[in-house]
């Protein structure tokens, strides 16, 4: 049903998480592009870091902390095409390391969902208020890792509570694994910024966010990180190995 919803003809767009792509900065970029490739060595242009390029990696780190309150060390940053890789790679890291499920927010990403269930995960779903995640819903789906959206929920636009941010931090001190899709993060227009779940919980959140929404989603765009905060298991490091994580790194170069 979905497939065929998505395929038919809209006069009128209005699925969620689509930003303006006509306002994409082409100026700008060019102009970044240009720059970057003049001093560009030529070294940078091989096969390089998996993770991405260490500049790049650092880059995203400053990013972090100064809009997302976040103290990452750039190694523990990996580079992305989006959080959709982010979320491939996590599938991969944590069924390596044994776990068989990941919650996931109802209503939430269809998309995520079918990602994870793809890698041969399993998705039992929990509720969405106005607080955000019900994260009393957590502990009877048996799931010790969830996948949520604080900042903006998708699709409903609620921000996680302090109350609920509490809740994550008590089921988290019992062993949970937060996922955190820090999605649509920038753009506030009746509140204050909120600060990302991973900068108060150190050790238990594989944070993931991208410039789908603030640039653009398609080629030009794309772009994303995903790290993890000192102590996380599992191991976050060697997941980027098997992928060419690095060749998202060119159009990265440009936002320096
Ligand atoms: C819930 C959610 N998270 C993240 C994203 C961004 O994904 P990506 O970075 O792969 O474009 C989207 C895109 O629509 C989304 O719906």
């Amino acid at each position: 049903m979905f497939d065929e919803l998505r395929a038919a003809h809209a006069e009128i767009e209005l699925a969620p998480g689509v930003p303006d792509v006509a306002a994409f900065p082409r100026s700008a970029w060019l102009r970044a592009e240009r720059r970057v490739l003049a001093d560009l060595p030529a070294r940078a242009l091989a096969y390089g870091d998996p993770r991405g390029e260490r500049a790049l990696r650092s880059e995203v780190a400053a990013w972090l902390a100064r809009f997302r309150g976040l103290r990452v060390d750039p190694e523990l940053v990996v580079v992305v095409e989006g959080v959709a890789q982010a979320l491939s790679l996590l599938a991969r890291v944590l069924q390596a390391a044994g776990h068989g499920t990941v919650a996931v927010e109802d209503p939430g990403s269809l998309g995520a969902r079918e990602l994870l269930t793809s890698w041969g995960l399993a998705t039992p779903p929990v509720g969405v208020d106005d607080r955000g995640l019900r994260v009393d819903e957590l502990r009877p789906t048996g799931a010790d890792v969830v996948l949520t959206t604080p900042a903006h929920q998708f699709p409903l636009g609620v921000v996680l509570d302090g109350g609920r941010r509490r809740e994550l931090a008590a089921w988290t001190a019992g062993g949970g694994l937060v996922i955190e899709d820090d999605y649509d993060a920038e753009h506030r227009y009746d509140r204050r910024p909120v600060a990302a779940v991973a900068a108060t919980l150190p050790g238990s959140v594989f944070y993931t966010g991208s410039v789908s929404k603030l640039l653009a989603p398609g080629r030009y765009g794309s772009g994303g990180w995903s790290s993890r905060r000192g102590g996380t298991r599992p191991s976050w490091r060697r997941s980027a190995r098997p992928t060419s994580a690095t060749r998202s790194s060119r159009s990265w170069f440009s936002l320096r």
